[in-house]
């Protein structure tokens, strides 16, 4: 983003910022979308990473549908417009209430975790069915897609979720009792690999172990493709993905439908924090700089491990120093950059810290007190609000005073 840009959003809307990159963002989905010729894919965008409906609005107007790990998802989904069909469930562990809640708003494709979600499901649907006001599925067994998630080590590696193939043939028959039918495979690669054999490679597989369900129909190959976050690095290919997942669902004896649920590789790059430097000091010859946002803004990261380029805006200076970019709290580890070769700056400088649109506000929280920053989105050369700033009211929010202290 130039100088001049950010000056004027930050003038705006004030500092810390999210800004969203539209036009980019409508280009990468387009982009993935053109990489997989296979005709009968579908994309579903893992919202987990970013739930802001004024974005899940531009996935939906180019076609694509949502990935919903958990009912929050779902009602987010809603809200953005998206139709029940158009959103894939594949989470973990619902209780009761939850699933006839996700049954009544009406969602037709479900991957379980688990044989005992299998058995609830089953159990639920024979009452959703009975009482539901609007049951769109129900009663039409065929129009719900019902499939597991795949627990097999080889691919899948130490993995929690999902139901191992040996447990496919139990899985039948609690569908069968209920009328249902096991039609799908998600398979999740596992979170944010940007070596594309690693996915290329297990195709085979895990059609193989798809077509052990008797009645299968579709297979959802999940999300964790990569972005490269350090620019220059490798990056994931989804040209030759496309290329090696539609030569083998085009060798399929009979159709099968391809679910594919990018996250961050859809919606990471489009996105960028802006904040303005607050203090420097230098610790022998290390720049400690002190900028107005926090890792509870952007907890990625320092407290997940990630790396986020930073980028100076309002300087050129090509001599560079080994810098920390601390958040404005004292948590040891409030660190937005850590040996970052960064100018010397000042204060009210400008910094960028770049492709924080996956799990950045989304996994943003209140821990350290502070509100989080509004959220603007650019397009066609405008600037739009698209959530507020939050005040210290929040902080409050759902607490109770005691009565008479
Ligand atoms: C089932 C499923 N699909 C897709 C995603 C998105 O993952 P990523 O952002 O690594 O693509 C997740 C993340 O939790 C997931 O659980």
């Amino acid at each position: 983003m130039n100088v001049d840009l950010a000056t004027a959003l930050l003038e705006k809307y004030g500092s810390p910022l999210y800004v969203y990159d539209g036009d980019r963002l409508r280009d990468t989905i387009r982009h993935i979308t053109q990489s997989v010729p296979y005709p009968h894919t579908q994309f579903r965008f893992a919202s987990v990473t970013n739930g802001n409906v004024a974005l899940l609005q531009i996935f939906r107007s180019i076609g694509w549908g949502l990935h919903a790990n958990t009912p929050g998802d779902i009602y987010l989904g809603l809200q953005a417009g998206f139709s029940p069909d158009q959103i894939v469930y594949s989470g973990s562990n619902l209780d009761r209430s939850e699933m006839e809640q996700v049954l009544n708003w009406g969602i037709t494709t479900l991957n379980l975790d688990s044989l005992a979600q299998l058995e609830l499901l089953c159990d639920v649907y024979q009452t959703v069915g009975r009482t539901a006001p609007q049951p769109p599925i129900l009663g039409e067994p065929d129009n719900l897609h019902l499939g597991f998630r795949l627990n097999l080590p080889e691919l899948t590696g130490d993995s929690r979720i999902g139901v191992r193939p040996e447990e496919f043939p139990a899985a039948v028959t609690i569908a069968a009792a209920a009328g249902l039918k096991i039609t799908g495979l998600h398979f999740y690669r596992g979170t944010g690999t940007n070596a594309t054999q690693a996915f290329t490679q297990v195709i085979d597989k895990v059609l193989e172990t798809a077509s052990l369900l008797p009645d299968w129909q579709y297979l959802d190959f999940g999300g964790g493709f990569g972005y490269p976050y350090k620019h220059g690095g490798v990056a994931f290919d989804w040209e030759w993905f496309g290329r090696e997942l539609t030569d083998r669902f085009e060798k399929q004896t009979k159709k099968i439908n391809l679910v594919i649920e990018p996250g961050r590789a859809a919606i990471a790059g489009c996105a960028t924090l802006l904040a303005k430097v607050i203090s420097v000091k230098w610790q022998d010859e290390i720049q400690v700089v002190g900028v107005d946002t926090t890792v509870a803004n952007l907890s990625v990261p320092s407290v997940h491990g990630g790396y986020r380029e930073i980028e100076v805006l309002t300087t050129q200076d090509s001599i560079t120093h080994p810098t920390n970019v601390c958040g404005n709290t004292t948590y040891s580890r409030d660190y937005l950059g850590k040996n970052c070769q960064l100018p010397a700056l000042k204060i009210g400088d400008i910094i960028a810290i770049l492709d924080v649109g996956a799990y950045g506000y989304a996994m943003s929280s209140h821990f350290l007190h502070r509100p989080r920053p509004p959220e603007v989105l650019l397009e066609n050369g405008t600037d739009r609000l698209i959530r507020h700033r939050e005040d210290y009211s929040v902080l409050l929010n759902h607490q109770i005073f005691a009565p008479s202290i």
